[in-house]
């Protein structure tokens, strides 16, 4: 089997944990302190070695797909103004060898949905899904962690974590059997069970290198939590007849989705950031000092 060329990222999700912000535009533009969302995950795929991004977009994908596109008008103004610095920046946001493609997902029905929207560009052969919303700083990158796991193993790898029992509602669910250091078999998966029915509290988080099989399986499902085509109901199917692996990875996750995390997110990031960490730091660092009464 090949390596993992492509990458799939669905965004075209309805955000509504963060209206009125998404109202008009995806969640996975949402900057954390000076890049949005989709950026971090583009560059995470890209530093695994892929280099055919597929964007399975709704109904806000316009600006997404103007994000990754060439900016006239911005650049033709940048050069006029003799900003070469920032005109270099703004023209190489992804190396000249990445595509981008994008297919629109004209309904809501889910991630699986999403997913087997992305079959007709993904074709035969394994590929990648990046949830934007889950941003991970880890190094190396997470989705590099897992295509090494893939050339090894050549089989569908899934990053997971720990989680709360009191989540694990807001996650798909597995139950493993050890097979390396931070490597599982997953022998049931299952999507957002209340805590009291979970297996375990091992949470998929949103990185997965998936065979093609899948498409197969994601063809024949029925709706299933929530009334949508999940993902996790197809590699339910999937396990039946292959391997799958839980990859437990190295990084910090951002649950971007929500507020808290996305707060926290734009903190890390911001007191690391090279032009204003330093400042931000002091800032804090007085905030902190300060009586809340
Ligand atoms: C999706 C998946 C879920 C996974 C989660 C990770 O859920 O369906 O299995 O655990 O992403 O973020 P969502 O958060 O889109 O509801």
């Amino acid at each position: 089997m090949n390596q993992v060329r492509k990458a799939v990222f669905p965004v075209g999700g309805l955000g509504t944990r963060f209206l009125p912000a998404t109202k008009a535009s995806p969640k996975e533009m949402m900057p954390i302190v000076d890049k949005p969302l989709i950026q971090y995950a583009v560059e995470e795929a890209v530093a695994a070695g892929m280099s055919d991004m597929i964007f399975v977009t709704g109904r806000t994908k316009r600006a997404i797909e103007d994000h990754f596109d060439k900016a006239y008008e911005l650049e033709g103004e940048l050069a006029l103004r003799r900003k070469t610095e920032t005109l270099e920046f703004v023209r190489n946001l992804l190396p000249r060898h990445i595509h981008c493609i994008y297919i629109r997902q004209a309904e809501a029905l889910g991630l699986g949905h999403a997913i087997l929207c992305a079959k007709p560009a993904v074709g035969d052969e394994p590929f990648a899904v990046l949830l934007a919303d889950d941003l991970i700083d880890g190094e190396p990158p997470v989705m590099k962690q897992m295509t090494e796991v893939f050339d090894y193993y050549r089989c569908s790898v899934i990053g997971v974590q720990d989680v709360p029992r009191v989540e694990t509602g807001s996650y798909g669910i597995v139950r493993t059997a050890p097979v390396a250091d931070r490597l599982e078999r997953i022998e049931a998966i299952v999507e957002k069970p209340k805590p009291e029915e979970a297996p375990t509290t091992l949470g998929v988080v949103g990185r997965y290198i998936l065979t093609p099989r899948v498409f197969r399986h994601l063809e024949n499902l029925i709706p299933g939590s929530g009334g949508e085509i999940q993902l996790t109901d197809g590699i339910a199917a999937l396990l039946r007849e292959e391997q799958v692996l839980a990859h437990r990875y190295r990084g910090t996750r951002y649950d971007c989705g929500a507020k808290l995390g996305y707060l926290k997110a734009t903190v890390e990031f911001g007191l690391r950031h090279p032009e204003v960490g330093a400042e931000f730091t002091r800032y804090l660092g007085q905030l902190a000092f300060q009586d809340p009464a």
